[in-house]
């Protein structure tokens, strides 16, 4: 009993140090056996951890990155494994030390070598195609985005926001819709739905472009607002506009992809990669080939930038990215835009184009600028619309459309 009553007060305790120091990060992760550690999360090529829903929020306010893959790894397979140790009696005493993750040997996926092409082939094409480009259009529609509460995946307004996205591309394919299809990919466990948009090739093997829908609070997630319009409304609406520029070509018979082409809009990327993870699992377990992956999120911010003297740029992350990939993004750039690119790093697992590499497939992300030049007011109620730079988001969607274009277009890839 007197045990009893020493570890209700220490509890106490420790709970209440983050109100005393007013520092969140200061919380510990959950304490006891008796929150439930049912998420399985991988925080590096090796290392892998249980911990409890709550947790998760207390690692992003730590600013450490990880993927949950609670629905691809069962717990049990998990333990037999050795990703991770089945809790016991001391794992409480672990956890206030965020002790309980382990190193495995990792056998991680092959990520199959292609021949990028090593020169552009459809210049005035695409060119052409830049004529159209609308950023009165992607500001109309980024409001839209942005006007809803939160596009928290948890949300209901997080699902109504993915409902309008969906209508929103619907509308867009529509000239082609007997040909071009959208899916809407439901995951289990939330409402936000994650959208697919492909454009059948001649053959099988896909280009995918990807961006995250989701919006996050990191204060209160589920209580409060959410604009998200960086991070990442601005990829989303990137993707959009580039997506109708290429549906008009495609309809007018100027362009055809040769390997489908697709546009992916992520639900939960701010969950730890959920949407995802759970998107290339499905298409690794289908054995389905994914030439390149190109994730963009934030793509509007230069401020940063601007205020460190520094040109306006895009940032090229150029760790767990494939290189190949990154050498053919390189030749993009220097063929089609008009500012140039810098290298950068994001760590493990920053945003979805981590899913597509553990699943096997070679995927790159393009940033609005280095790391340390990023937007600040992500994650808060000041990720606004009128932050961005609406010249460096037609960089964005003029790389994008060059990179589906000649991408779609590349044969002998293999
Ligand atoms: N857009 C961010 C990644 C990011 C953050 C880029 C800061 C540039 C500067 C992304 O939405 C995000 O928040 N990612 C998480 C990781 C995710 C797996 C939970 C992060 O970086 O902590
Ligand atoms: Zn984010």
């Amino acid at each position: 009993m007197r045990l009893l009553i020493i570890f209700a007060l220490l509890s106490c305790i420790v709970n209440s140090l983050p109100l005393l120091f007013q520092d969140w990060s200061f919380q510990p992760l959950s304490l006891f056996n008796f929150v439930k550690k049912d998420r399985l999360i991988k925080l590096s090529p090796t290392i892998y951890q249980l911990i409890s829903e709550d947790d998760k929020l207390k690692l992003r306010k730590k600013n450490i990155k990880f993927m949950d893959i609670t629905e691809q790894i069962p717990i049990e397979e998990a333990y037999e494994r050795g990703l991770v140790n089945k809790p016991n009696a001391f794992s409480w005493f672990d956890s206030l030390f965020f002790i309980g993750s382990k190193q495995v040997t990792h056998l991680s996926k092959q990520i199959p070598v292609y021949n990028y092409p090593k020169t552009t082939k459809y210049n005035s094409e695409v060119k052409e195609l830049y004529k159209n480009i609308d950023t009165d259009l992607m500001f109309k529609k980024l409001s839209k985005f942005t006007s809803f509460f939160s596009r928290y995946y948890k949300s209901e307004s997080g699902a109504q926001s993915a409902e309008w996205l969906y209508n929103e591309l619907e509308k867009i394919i529509k000239p082609v819709n007997d040909k071009v299809n959208i899916t809407k990919i439901h995951h289990n466990g939330w409402d936000q739905f994650s959208i697919i948009v492909s454009i059948p090739g001649e053959i099988e093997d896909k280009v995918v472009i990807g961006a995250h829908q989701d919006s996050a609070n990191l204060i209160l997630p589920s209580v409060m607002r959410a604009p998200g319009a960086d991070d990442d409304g601005s990829g989303s609406i990137t993707t959009l506009e580039s997506l109708r520029l290429i549906i008009d070509s495609y309809n007018k018979n100027l362009y055809k992809p040769y390997n489908t082409l697709e546009f992916h809009w992520y639900s939960a990327e701010e969950g730890g990669l959920l949407g995802s993870v759970d998107v290339f699992s499905r298409y690794s377990n289908a054995g389905e080939v994914v030439v390149g992956m190109l994730q963009q999120d934030m793509t509007g911010y230069t401020q940063g930038s601007i205020d460190a003297n520094v040109e306006p740029h895009f940032g090229l992350i150029n760790d767990y990215t494939s290189i190949d990939l990154n050498n053919f993004i390189k030749l993009i750039i220097k063929s089609y835009n008009s500012i140039p690119y810098h290298e950068s790093q994001c760590g493990y697992a920053c945003s979805d184009h981590a899913s597509a590499l553990e699943n096997g497939y070679p995927s790159a992300f393009l940033i609005e600028s280095e790391m340390k030049y990023t937007n600040k007011y992500i994650h808060s109620t000041l990720d606004t619309i009128d932050r961005l730079d609406w010249d460096h988001i037609k960089e964005h969607v003029k790389l994008t459309v060059a990179f589906a274009f000649e991408l779609s277009l590349a044969k002998e890839l293999h």
